[in-house]
């Protein structure tokens, strides 16, 4: 297997990852990323497989010990259908689905119109920030109204949030680490109670469904409800954020609009992802793609590389709304496919049509800049004048 070294620090890398996936796709199905120490997959066609492959899951089956001072937010993890296999992931995802209907989520569209004309309206005349002004408000506000969070915790949420996915950096320090446990214990208090106030009075919200949600007789635990409200807060907007920051730049860089704001969004999502990588653990000794991994030995998925594959897209490197194109990365694939897509694909349709009808001569106020971090992969800011 041939391999490569490549900082997941470097600015460079972080500012544009797309040239080095393009370097390491042809140099095989697998690559050695040495600053990883692990094999990574840049093609669409082996990262899909690996998505797909049962042999490989997101549980590590030999978990190393968890330092005292990362218990709090690995207890809150414990519980999370993400970082887990069957037969609990399918317990959890299966309650959680019974809940987030996709008529429910149809029945947002109206709502999400209403907040983006109202955020929009609220635009100044000067230089701003559509990154804090509408990418992150929009997202949150509407994942809090759809569990049934108050809007005012909106800040605390975004905090917390924050905080916690600093543990999926490559550079995060000790203070990150201290950081993601206080903000794992203050999430899990904040909600704790609130659960119980909805046990005690029952709403029409996500919260009152997921306490009634009930598969073969099981119930989620009250553990289980925080850490699926927790994770569905937290995947609910950090991603969707990015995705819309990273949107709006493109649209902005290249002057399209969405005519066809569905297709648009669809674009978006393919050309500038916002979560790069994603792993597997081998749960067996298998040989696949010509390398033999021991049981627990990871494999890094590059979910932008695969969506800027040549075998797969035409022009990968050029932002094209038309285009019609077989299913991007960006959502995984599998057991793990991205239970939030169908609210996350709204979002973003909707936001980015609102905003070019309302706000035609929207222009960049000064460069952008991503954020120097590999796994998320979005703006710092994006200054904007009308
Ligand atoms: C553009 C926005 C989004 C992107 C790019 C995205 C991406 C992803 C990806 C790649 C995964 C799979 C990870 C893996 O296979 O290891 C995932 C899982 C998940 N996402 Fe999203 N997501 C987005 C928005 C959302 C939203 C809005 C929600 C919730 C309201 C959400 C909730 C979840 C949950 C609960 C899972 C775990 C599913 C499971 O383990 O079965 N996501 N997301």
């Amino acid at each position: 297997m041939k391999c490569v070294s490549q900082a997941p620090t470097d600015q460079g890398l972080n500012q544009d990852p797309y040239p080095f996936y393009d370097r390491i796709r042809p140099l095989g199905q697998l690559v050695w990323w040495e600053d990883y120490d692990m094999p990574v997959a840049a093609s669409h066609a082996v990262v899909s497989a690996l998505l797909r492959d049962r042999r490989f899951g997101r549980e590590n089956p030999y978990p190393p010990a968890i330092p005292k001072h990362q218990a709090a937010f690995y207890a809150v993890e414990a519980h999370s259908m993400l970082e887990l296999e069957p037969p609990r992931h399918t317990r959890l995802r299966g309650l959680v689905l019974r809940a987030f209907t996709s008529r429910r989520i149809k029945e947002l569209g109206p709502e999400i119109e209403a907040l983006s004309h109202e955020l929009i309206d609220a635009f100044p005349d000067t230089p701003f920030d559509l990154l804090t002004e509408f990418a992150q408000k929009l997202p949150v506000i509407i994942i809090a109204r759809l569990l049934g969070v108050p809007e005012g915790k909106a800040p605390d949420l975004l905090r917390w949030s924050n905080a916690m996915v600093r543990m999926y950096m490559a550079s995060r320090t000790r203070a990150d680490e201290d950081a993601a446990a206080q903000a794992a214990t203050d999430f899990a208090t904040y909600l704790r109670s609130y659960v119980e106030a909805r046990r005690a009075k029952p709403a029409d919200d996500l919260i009152t469904r997921l306490i009634e949600a009930e598969e073969d007789g099981e119930r989620l635990s009250t553990d289980e409800l925080i850490t699926t409200c927790i994770l569905l807060l937290n995947a609910g907007h950090e991603a969707t954020v990015h995705s819309l920051g990273n949107g709006v730049k493109t649209a902005l860089q290249t002057g399209k609009r969405p005519d066809d704001p569905d297709k648009f969004a669809e674009e978006i999502l393919r050309y500038d992802p916002p979560l790069h990588m994603f792993t597997r653990f081998a749960m067996e000794d298998i040989e696949v793609f010509g390398h033999s991994f021991k049981k627990g030995e990871e494999v890094g998925l590059l979910l932008g590389a695969a969506n800027h594959d040549p075998d797969v897209y035409n022009r990968p490197s050029e932002f094209d709304p038309e285009r019609d194109m077989p299913p991007h990365t960006s959502f995984g694939a599998g057991l793990h496919f991205c239970v939030g897509a169908p609210l996350a694909r709204l979002e973003l349709s909707i936001a980015v049509s609102v905003l070019f009808r309302r706000c035609p001569d929207l222009k960049l106020a000064s460069p952008p800049e991503y954020a120097n971090s590999y796994h998320f992969h979005g703006l710092t800011r994006l200054m904007v004048s009308q």
